[in-house]
């Protein structure tokens, strides 16, 4: 493309994972054209990565209340319960859906659908495919009804740069670069009659995490730099069991400093919750089940309960790892119900039906971001937002286990009705920014940054280890060199780090997954919203 080209759609969804792929068939419903932007790959994000599965009241002895219940008891105290209700309620049909769109879930001899647990969950509520690949077959399945529907325009390997307003403050477009077209060249625009921001998480702030390399906050960081408000962002959940790379079982796994990785791993793969629903155990090094006593789910507590109580082992034995130990579930099984995870650990060289799968928590999932009311509307007319980047209010202080690719379904839908109810007649023909933005910050530095977040804004967090991050954030060089996709998304992990840090510092208590040791207890105070936008941060 030349420099400051533009095209025309009705609505332009930024991300492809299963909020921005759902957001983009129902608005095909509605009949409107739909031009779906991502970073890298259509199938790149978060969405495939997902193992357990997509949490449903789909068994008649199950509730939307019970499925509601647990969902509060997790956010401790912050979630919207009118957002949760709809989430519960609107759920089962949502998946319904998606197997009519394509997807398959694992079945019983007899037909009906596999249900299982995970933690937190009272109920057996959790559908999956193919043993542990649920994401995988999401992706899939969706993409193929995307690829389908010609008037799904697919744009991919471009980063989202920031959000085009028309003369009244609406959002009516995007500015983006197209990778592999130079630097300036690439840039140009998606006019469209709304936005909805799709872009997934922030994993990659931290130097231990789950999430795919691309999860670089960029759509709160553009929300923060259009002037939306965000709110939540201290609310990063920790899963309990990501495998502990390169560390064998016969290894003992000491740390350089407890609770710390000795290096950064560009994602680590997860060791779904569902192989603890299953029976697996966390032991210590000693071989003790630790979690026994500390809550009455033990390992299938809510996950902030179990990460802590993996942090407190790990700080207790100065190691970098515990263990899961599914031995007794036995090598036909393990290979049949989880094949993903059986094949990480071999690569890792650890055989779960015989040695014990090292495992410590990594950053996973950002409970907070821009915030939406229950039609997925932000605070900027036009601008909508779904899946992880929003903070719709169901997750509250801790999201309940696969509740977030339901959150993304749910709220899809929501979207493309309202924005079917109440767009534009036509696109503002706005003109593109003729200057390549120039909010970009050193690639090299990234290393650095995700280091000093987890050691001190990650598990556990002090005002003393998040003003130490804090400093080394503010150490971050400016990038003299003209602006690329790296430097760019590293100014968007600076923005949410940083966003991050202020906020976990004005939380002076513990809630869900924010866990603050000079602080230790919830404080009800405390019991409201971070909300950040251009005038700063404020609380409601
Ligand atoms: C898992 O399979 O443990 C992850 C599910 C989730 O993050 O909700």
């Amino acid at each position: 493309p030349a420099p400051g080209w533009s095209e025309t759609t009705d609505v332009v969804v930024v991300g492809s994972g299963i909020a921005g792929l759902t957001a983009a068939l129902h608005l095909r419903e509605a009949g409107l054209h739909v031009t779906v932007v991502t970073k890298v790959n259509i199938d790149d994000g978060s969405t495939r990565w997902a193992q357990g599965g997509i949490a449903a009241v789909l068994d008649p002895r199950d509730t939307p209340a019970a499925h509601a219940a647990d969902t509060l008891v997790a956010g401790v105290g912050l979630c919207d319960p009118a957002a949760v209700r709809v989430l519960v309620e609107e759920g089962p049909e949502r998946v319904r859906e998606l197997m009519r769109w394509g997807a398959r879930f694992d079945r019983h001899p007899d037909g009906s659908l596999m249900l299982t647990r995970e933690g937190g969950h009272h109920a057996d509520r959790i559908v999956h495919a193919g043993g542990d690949a649920t994401g995988a077959e999401i992706q899939w399945a969706l993409h193929e009804a995307v690829r389908r529907d010609p008037w799904i325009r697919l744009v991919e390997h471009a980063l989202v740069l920031d959000l085009l307003r028309a003369d009244d403050g609406r959002a009516c477009g995007i500015t983006l670069h197209v990778l592999g077209e130079g630097t300036e060249d690439g840039v140009g625009a998606v006019l469209a009659r709304a936005v909805v921001l799709a872009t997934g998480g922030m994993g990659q702030v931290f130097a231990a995490t789950t999430n795919p390399t691309v999860s670089t906050g960029d759509g709160v960081a553009l929300a923060l730099r259009a002037g939306a408000a965000v709110a939540d962002i201290e609310f990063v959940q920790f899963h309990p069991t990501a495998l502990a790379v390169g560390r064998g079982a016969g290894d003992t796994g000491a740390a350089p400093e407890p609770g710390a990785p000795a290096a950064v791993v560009a994602q680590q793969a997860l060791v779904s919750e569902a192989l603890r629903g299953e029976g697996a155990h966390l032991v210590d090094g000693a071989g003790r089940r630790f979690m026994v006593g500390q809550h009455e789910l033990a390992e299938l507590a809510p996950r902030d309960v179990v990460a802590k109580g993996i942090h407190r082992a790990l700080l207790a034995a100065g190691t970098a790892h515990v263990y899961l130990d599914a031995r007794h579930l036995g090598g036909a099984y393990l290979r049949g119900r989880f094949p993903t995870i059986v094949a990480s650990c071999l690569a890792a060289g650890v055989d779960p039906a015989h040695d014990l799968i090292p495992v410590t928590p990594a950053a996973h999932y950002a409970s907070g971001g821009v915030v939406t009311d229950l039609t997925g509307r932000t605070s900027i007319a036009g601008l909508y937002a779904c899946g992880e980047v929003a903070c719709t209010g169901v997750h509250g202080a801790n999201r309940l286990a696969s509740n977030s690719l339901l959150e993304g379904l749910v709220f899809a839908r929501r979207i493309a009705q309202d924005i079917a109810r109440g767009l534009p007649a036509r696109a503002e023909p706005v003109p593109v920014p003729a200057d390549t933005p120039a909010w970009a910050v050193a690639a090299e530095g990234r290393g650095d940054l995700q280091r000093a977040m987890t050691r001190g804004a990650g598990v556990l967090r002090s005002a003393d280890t998040l003003a130490a991050t804090a400093r080394v954030l503010a150490g971050l060089a400016a990038d003299t060199a003209a602006p690329r996709t790296a430097t760019w998304e590293m100014a968007n992990l600076v923005t949410v780090a940083s966003l991050l840090v202020d906020a976990a510092a004005a939380r002076q208590e513990t809630r869900g997954c924010h866990w603050r040791e000079d602080f230790p207890e919830a404080d009800d105070r405390w019991r409201g919203h971070l909300v950040a936008d251009l005038d700063g941060t404020g609380t409601h």
